[in-house]
């Protein structure tokens, strides 16, 4: 197997007049980069995880909202924005759990809503608007990455962290949410290594969180997800970070499914569990968790493993994308700001902007 290595991740990229995704489709056996230019394709990228992650397609959203927008032909502002709604409802609809996806698309009709000028001056400033969501992005993991850092335990001085899915680089603008906490603590000396969850049925971990960590030469031990808790019953687990899709008010938090069993055994084994996300995660309109809409996706994913079948015809499938973990499970939530513990996450609201 060959593939071409990159020498930092980046998975969406605005190059010339397209944007360039990662096919997180094809990794880690081939390196495929795939150029969009029309916001059909982006929200075709977003539903079929061309692109996915939380703040990854709140950028890829954000993107295909100007190209949406570059596609609109009138030069009557109201009838340009009755348009541009319709191709936010159309990116909205591809995937429902993830708020960043929802909080982009809103930073973007305010940009076309307060900007002043010419049809062709507003779809500047959406792309400049789009850009600026790309960058902040990169800048907020690194921030949590460093804030991570400070939260994780003192002891001992190489630790060893759990993750579930992947929030890293591929899931983000660059460096990742939880595994930007990872990367922070590696670049340090703090880390001895990560253990990644396989996360079924779609294998970020097995197939993301492990290329990535390999590609920055970080220690990483791939562990199927029913292994974690006789990992952290034999004393291998100092810690668990992960990512988040949205986070409700009172911080219980939405994930990739099978974070909550990897919280309950946390605390189970009273090891540090936490999430690690930038505000624009946090859905301060939504008091708990019981309010964050749950994606199921298609049941093949369960039953099938590349071409092969693996359960019998007749069986009946439930393929929930993400779970919640209530508040009470998580030892701190890291943002940009800082670690806060959830129910301190109201003291940020004014913090959180669109
Ligand atoms: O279905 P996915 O792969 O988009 O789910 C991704 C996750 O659950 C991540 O943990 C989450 O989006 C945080 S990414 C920084």
């Amino acid at each position: 197997m060959t593939i071409s290595l990159p020498a930092q991740v980046y998975p969406v990229i605005w190059q010339d007049d397209h944007v360039l995704l990662i096919d997180q489709t094809r990794l880690p056996n081939e390196f495929d980069v795939v150029q969009i230019s029309r916001c059909d394709d982006m929200a075709q990228a977003i539903k079929t995880m061309i692109v996915r992650g939380a703040p990854a397609i709140g950028v890829a959203a954000a993107y295909g909202m100007y190209l949406g927008a570059r596609e609109i032909q009138t030069s009557d502002r109201t009838k340009f924005m009755a348009q541009l709604e319709a191709i936010a409802d159309k990116l909205r609809a591809t995937r429902p759990t993830a708020v960043n996806l929802f909080w982009a698309i809103e930073r973007m009709l305010k940009t076309a809503r307060q900007t002043i000028g010419p049809i062709d001056h507003l779809k500047q400033e959406l792309l400049k608007t789009a850009q600026s969501i790309n960058a902040d992005d990169l800048h907020t993991c690194q921030a949590i990455g460093d804030h991570g850092l400070a939260v994780l335990p003192q002891e001992p001085q190489q630790l060893r962290l759990l993750t579930h899915c992947n929030a890293g680089a591929l899931a983000t603008a660059g460096y990742g949410t939880a595994l930007g906490v990872v990367r922070s603590a590696w670049r340090q000396g703090r880390l001895l290594k990560v253990y990644a969850d396989e996360t079924r049925p779609r294998l970020q971990g097995a197939k993301l969180t492990a290329w990535e960590c390999v590609q920055e030469g970080i220690p990483v031990t791939v562990i199927t997800d029913n292994m974690a808790a006789h990992c952290m019953q034999r004393g291998m687990i100092d810690a668990v970070v992960v990512g988040a899709d949205r986070i409700a008010a009172n911080g219980d938090t939405a994930n990739k499914i099978g974070t909550y069993s990897v919280a309950l055994v946390a605390k189970a084994h009273e090891i540090p569990f936490f999430v690690a996300a930038p505000l624009s995660t946090v859905d301060f309109e939504l008091n708990d968790g019981s309010q964050i809409p749950i994606e199921e996706r298609d049941p093949v994913e369960i039953y099938q493993i590349e071409d092969t079948l693996i359960c019998p015809p007749g069986a009946e499938f439930y393929n929930p994308a993400f779970d919640v973990t209530p508040a009470a499970l998580i030892t701190a939530i890291i943002t940009e700001y800082g670690a806060v513990a959830p129910h301190e996450l109201a003291n940020l609201r004014l913090k959180h902007v669109v």
